[in-house]
């Protein structure tokens, strides 16, 4: 069984407790002071991606204590059960596999004392096959043209990876394929996307686990209703839409041919998804063998959270400062400050993955949490967000620990676009741990000619406290192996996170409850009576669109 235990019941918990106090007098200024090699001794790497966590409130015994706080928690036993396929999802009664997805080793990967691996081997080589078909062109369309457009109808975990990883990787993009993404239930997202496509050359992906969830079916219909205008004849619709799902009755009833349905199961996290079918619009962007490098790389980022030591694991490590500064520093939330615009949307991304996992309140023994759990994360990329929120990061009264991500080469080397770039990200990662004294602010309005008078009435709003947390995380390049390693990487950190606050980080009931109440306002929203059932304002709201639509 997952362990049940109550990370604030271990030994570690308390003696973090304490040890937080004296940490919360300590400047990260005087930490680089006292240790020469600092970033030596919090510096790790795996292949391309190097982290560096030695800009946090941290010492060796802050280290070792969140260590010994994820041994008592049982952090070991946590990691083999989801490898080996143990039922963790409890409240869903489920394996979580998403590691079998991108298993390369010649082990088996039992769910339900059954080998995944066959089925995994068989979706992933009809993957391929339909790549190879669209990319070649011997997969056409109902006027005989080659497909250029690929449209992916999705949402959450079926709309978020696969969008991300295609924008991240669009350096790699084959050349014909163009890829939109619907999600929004808004018919605007549909209807702006559908003005820039042509039901010819255009491939529909339904990307929906369930099948069911409502805003997807919806584009989804919408968009078999136009192809239709243009086609005339249901035939045509199999050379046009793709189902990738884990439900094949509800595929075959929205009228997807069996053989175009790339099937998935009920083992994959719809937020884990993107390394499944649900990847198929990242294949048939970037090339099937690009997504297998993607797979590769976080097959390679599994074998180093299985078998690396906790004091050089990368996941882990990261997992255990958010939780320093989580429950020990009262921080709310985190900041993913990618300095890549190839990575504009990963921090959404991991907004989902993050907060739909371990947005969490009751533990796993089913009673109501005392410590607070999965923090808020946001975040847009660098150097965009210097000029928008980062004021509150610096001068605020909150504190946000941020991760910083960047390339060292870019895609795109023009000019001195790519060390401007840099030089901001270093810059904003040591101003955050340095700020400044009141000594240098007044050094430097005295150097600009300000008078005493002058200075003694600025300083206090130019002075930043700064110790300020940081990781920062230098990747080579932006690749389908290194972005598949840090993907996984940041998905074992929310893993490793919901084991030590006791919760279940696979379910996602909140969410289910807003599905339940919207399907049950949607009738009300037909006709014109006056609809009384809920509580004043719900009512007055539903009542005033009534009106107010007309
Ligand atoms: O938002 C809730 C959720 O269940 C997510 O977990 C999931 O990624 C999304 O809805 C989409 O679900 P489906 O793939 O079944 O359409």
């Amino acid at each position: 069984m997952f362990p049940r235990i109550n990370p604030t019941t271990t030994t570690a918990w308390n003696a973090l407790e304490q040890h937080a106090e004296q940490m919360k007098q300590v400047h990260m200024k005087s930490l680089f002071q006292q240790e020469k090699n600092r970033f030596d001794q919090y510096k790790f790497q795996l292949d391309d991606i190097l982290v560096d966590l030695s800009k946090n409130i941290i010492t060796e015994e802050t280290k070792n204590l969140l260590i010994q706080l994820a041994e008592e928690c049982k952090l070991r036993d946590a990691i083999s059960a989801m490898f080996e396929g143990d039922f963790i999802n409890e409240t869903e009664n489920r394996s979580v596999l998403h590691v079998a997805l991108r298993n390369f080793s010649d082990q088996p990967v039992y769910s339900a004392g059954k080998d995944v691996m066959e089925e995994v081997r068989r979706v992933q080589a009809q993957m391929k096959a339909f790549c190879s078909k669209i990319h070649s062109g011997e997969w056409k369309g109902y006027t005989g043209k080659k497909i250029r457009y690929i449209v992916n109808i999705g949402i959450g975990g079926s709309d978020l990876g696969p969008f991300m990883v295609t924008e991240a990787l669009k350096p790699f993009q084959v050349n014909g394929i163009e890829t939109f993404f619907v999600s929004n239930v808004d018919a605007t997202h549909i209807a702006e996307t559908l003005k820039k496509i042509n039901a010819e050359e255009t491939l529909f992906l339904v990307a929906s686990k369930t099948f069911t969830t409502q805003e997807t079916m919806t584009n989804a219909h919408t968009a078999r209703e136009w192809f239709l205008q243009t086609a005339k004849d249901e035939a045509h619709v199999a050379k046009h839409f793709a189902a990738l799902s884990t439900n094949e009755k509800e595929v075959t009833k929205f009228g997807i041919d069996r053989a175009n349905m790339f099937e998935f199961w009920d083992w994959v996290g719809g937020r884990y998804s993107l390394w499944s079918a649900i990847g198929l619009s990242i294949a048939l962007t970037i090339g099937y063998d690009n997504f297998e490098q993607l797979l590769r790389g976080a097959h390679a980022a599994d074998q180093h959270f299985l078998n690396a030591d906790f004091n050089e694991n990368i996941p882990v490590l990261l997992a255990l400062i958010g939780i320093w500064y989580v429950n020990f520093f009262g921080a709310q939330s985190e900041a993913i400050l990618p300095y890549d615009q190839y990575l504009h949307r990963f921090a959404a991304y991991f907004q989902q993955g993050n907060m739909e996992s371990n947005g969490k309140s009751v533990d796993r023994n089913g009673e109501e949490v005392t410590y607070a759990t999965g923090p808020i994360i946001w975040g847009e990329p660098g150097t965009n967000g210097q000029h928008a929120f980062y004021q509150l990061i610096h001068q605020g009264t909150l504190l946000i620990p941020c991760d910083f991500i960047a390339p060292a080469q870019s895609h795109n080397p023009i000019g001195d676009h790519h060390p401007k770039l840099l030089s901001n990200f270093f810059a904003q990662t040591e101003a955050l741990m340095n700020g400044k004294t009141e000594e240098e602010v007044e050094q430097e309005l005295l150097q600009q000619g300000k008078s005493v008078d002058e200075i003694a009435k600025l300083a206090p709003f130019k002075i930043f406290p700064g110790n300020r947390p940081t990781n920062s995380i230098l990747v080579k390049k932006l690749t389908p192996f290194s972005l598949g390693e840090l993907i996984a990487f940041y998905e074992h950190k929310i893993f490793v996170q919901g084991v030590i606050w006791n919760i279940f980080s696979f379910d996602q009931w909140g969410v289910e409850l807003g599905k339940q109440l919207a399907n049950k306002i949607l009738p009300e929203l037909k006709g014109e009576e006056t609809v009384t059932s809920h509580d004043s304002s719900t009512n007055g709201l539903i009542n005033m669109y009534k009106k107010m639509r007309k």
